[in-house]
């Protein structure tokens, strides 16, 4: 197996007035591809901030990301975009859908940024994966948190990414939407072999991930491989 994406001394400061906030502090890992992964630590202990940089979306104060082994840190805003819509998903916890757009619309997007053809069939099927299909016109505004959160990841799998980086992909969710959204995630792993990354304040989801990194303000406390991980497909 290959390495899909590696961190190297990864360091995030953020300047406020002439203090110097580090919210990131020399973080380090290796992740195998078709592997599934977590992210746990308290609040504010910068788990979205190292899951943007994971996936190229912020630029790391120093240290490096190579993702399906690109060093994101040399590339220009416009490289960084190509890569991620080639290789990642995204759910963001804030869903950052696009008001403007249907619910269909909004799962259309990353299909059509690629020029690909057939995209509003596709995207329907992605809806009704979800649980969503009744609702395809709907804007986000006239959607719950929660299926924003499902178009959210609708969105994420029309990329077929190779990576998964999800945040707090359950955290709006009651307990029967949250199965079915997980099954969905666990599934694209075993199914297409996508990497799962998922940042999470839920131990027991944490506890079906192969690995568990756990941070506490900026660094690595611990790395654990789990034991009762769910079966991946033996590639
Ligand atoms: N643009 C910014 N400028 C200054 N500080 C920031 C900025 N973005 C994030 N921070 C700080 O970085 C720290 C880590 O934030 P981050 O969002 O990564 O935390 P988190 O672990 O995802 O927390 P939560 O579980 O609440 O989502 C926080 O203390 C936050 O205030
Ligand atoms: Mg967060």
């Amino acid at each position: 197996m290959s390495s899909i994406l590696r961190v190297q001394n990864l360091t995030k400061s953020y300047q406020s007035g002439n203090r110097t906030l580090t919210v990131l502090d020399n973080v380090s890992f290796d992740l195998q591809a078709g592997d599934t992964f977590s992210i746990v630590g308290p609040s504010g202990s910068g788990k979205t901030t190292l899951l943007g940089l994971c996936a190229g979306l912020d630029r790391a104060s120093s240290g490096s990301v190579y993702l399906n082994n690109v060093q994101l840190d040399n590339l220009t805003e416009d490289q960084r975009a190509q890569v991620r819509n080639q290789y990642v998903g995204f759910i963001f916890q804030n869903f950052q859908l696009m008001p403007t757009l249907t619910a269909l619309e909004n799962v259309m997007v990353p299909m059509e940024l690629r020029g690909e053809k057939g995209v509003s069939k596709r995207a329907l099927e992605l809806l009704d994966r979800v649980g969503l299909a009744a609702r395809q016109h709907h804007y986000p505004m006239q959607l719950s948190g929660g299926e924003q959160q499902r178009v959210s990841l609708a969105r994420a799998f029309s990329n077929q990414p190779k990576i998964l980086f999800a945040d707090e992909p359950t955290g709006n969710l009651d307990t029967e939407t949250s199965e079915k959204v997980v099954n969905l995630i666990f599934e694209l792993n075993r199914e297409k072999g996508t990497t799962l990354v998922l940042v999470t304040h839920d131990l027991e989801l944490a506890a079906k991930t192969g690995r568990i990194i756990r941070i506490k303000g900026g660094s690595v406390v611990s790395d654990t491989i789990t034991a009762d991980r769910v079966e991946t497909s033996s590639r």
